[in-house]
């Protein structure tokens, strides 16, 4: 339960009613009151209780959780910072402390974000930048279907919630108009045969206006509607959408997903190169994937089916 369903805008409440609520000591309610305060509630506090005056602009934990219809197991906790270097890397040091599954972490602005092969990912204040600590029950060499899955969670709220049609560009790449408008990274700890953690950023250029440099290769979904959107409707959207598909995986596999995904793969029945950090790139049609998730490609010689790398249209 989030402390900002108790906190009224109409009338004030008594700190003692907040704490039977909850069931948490006076103490506790003051640091979550402070706590509101220091992200940008105005709460006022007097002999009759606390009362919130503003409501904060910016998203944050408090709304995420008020507004999260049923408890869930990728998200029993949340942390939420204005700014940070990247939530990849705070999520991955909560891993190496032991935390579990369920811990996302999310923030207005990253100062370092980054994207696959360190790329540099831009995080300015308006996007949704948020990171997942799992601990899926998979072996450790099927763990990048885990993107696919993310992926395919982000292409249906886009088509469910705003009407957008998008494409996935294989592993993880988001597309809107053939514009990148989300990315995903997955990194991990693992033994020989199972996985400790993994560590999974998504970027979502939601509000936030993207540098002149990326203009002609990303888009953010207001560019698209015209308009602001609510983001923490959608990430409530996005993480219910993922829970069931995330349950759904571990108990019987990619397979059910695989028509899905195939009907959105960008750049299907093309000619398209593959490149690689430790191969020769490959170029030829690409028929989408398999149900380990590699992609299908019929070079001049034969079908290939690849792992890992970045997809592109070929040149003529
Ligand atoms: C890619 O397209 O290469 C993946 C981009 C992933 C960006 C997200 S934003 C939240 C999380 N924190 C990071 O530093 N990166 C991921």
């Amino acid at each position: 339960m989030s402390i900002i369903e108790f906190l009224p805008t109409e009338k004030f409440v008594f700190g003692s009613e907040i704490c039977r609520f909850l069931e948490i000591s006076r103490t506790a309610v003051r640091e979550r009151i402070n706590r509101l305060r220091q992200i940008g509630y105005t709460i006022k506090s007097s002999s009759k209780g606390y009362i919130i005056v503003k409501k904060c602009e910016l998203f944050n934990e408090y709304e995420i959780e008020a507004n999260l219809k049923k408890p869930l197991n990728i998200c029993k906790m949340i942390k939420y910072y204005k700014e940070t270097a990247s939530t990849q890397t705070a999520v991955k040091k909560l891993a190496l402390k032991n935390f579990g599954e369920g811990v996302v972490v999310i923030a207005e602005k990253q100062t370092k974000g980054y994207g696959r092969i360190k790329r540099v990912w831009n995080s300015n204040a308006g996007g949704l930048w948020f990171s997942m600590l799992l601990k899926p029950v998979i072996r450790p060499d099927g763990s990048s279907i885990l993107s696919l899955l993310f992926s395919i969670a982000l292409s249906r709220i886009l088509e469910k919630k705003y009407g957008i049609s998008s494409e996935i560009k294989w592993p993880n790449d988001i597309l809107i108009c053939g514009k990148k408008v989300a990315g995903i990274i997955i990194e991990m700890s693992a033994e020989q045969d199972i996985i400790n953690w993994v560590a999974a950023g998504i970027g979502v250029n939601i509000n936030n206006s993207l540098p002149e440099d990326l203009k002609n290769i990303s888009i953010s979904i207001k560019e698209v509607l015209k308009r602001e959107i609510d983001r923490t409707e959608f990430i409530v959207a996005f993480l219910t959408e993922f829970e069931s598909l995330y349950f759904n995986f571990q108990s019987g596999g990619f397979k059910q997903f695989l028509e899905e995904y195939n009907s959105k793969v960008a750049y299907k029945d093309v000619l398209v190169t593959v490149d690689s950090a430790c191969n020769d790139a490959i170029t030829g049609k690409n028929f989408g994937i398999d149900e380990s998730g590699r992609l299908i490609i019929e070079t001049k010689n034969k079908i290939e089916k690849i792992i890992s790398g970045t997809l592109r249209r070929a040149e003529n």
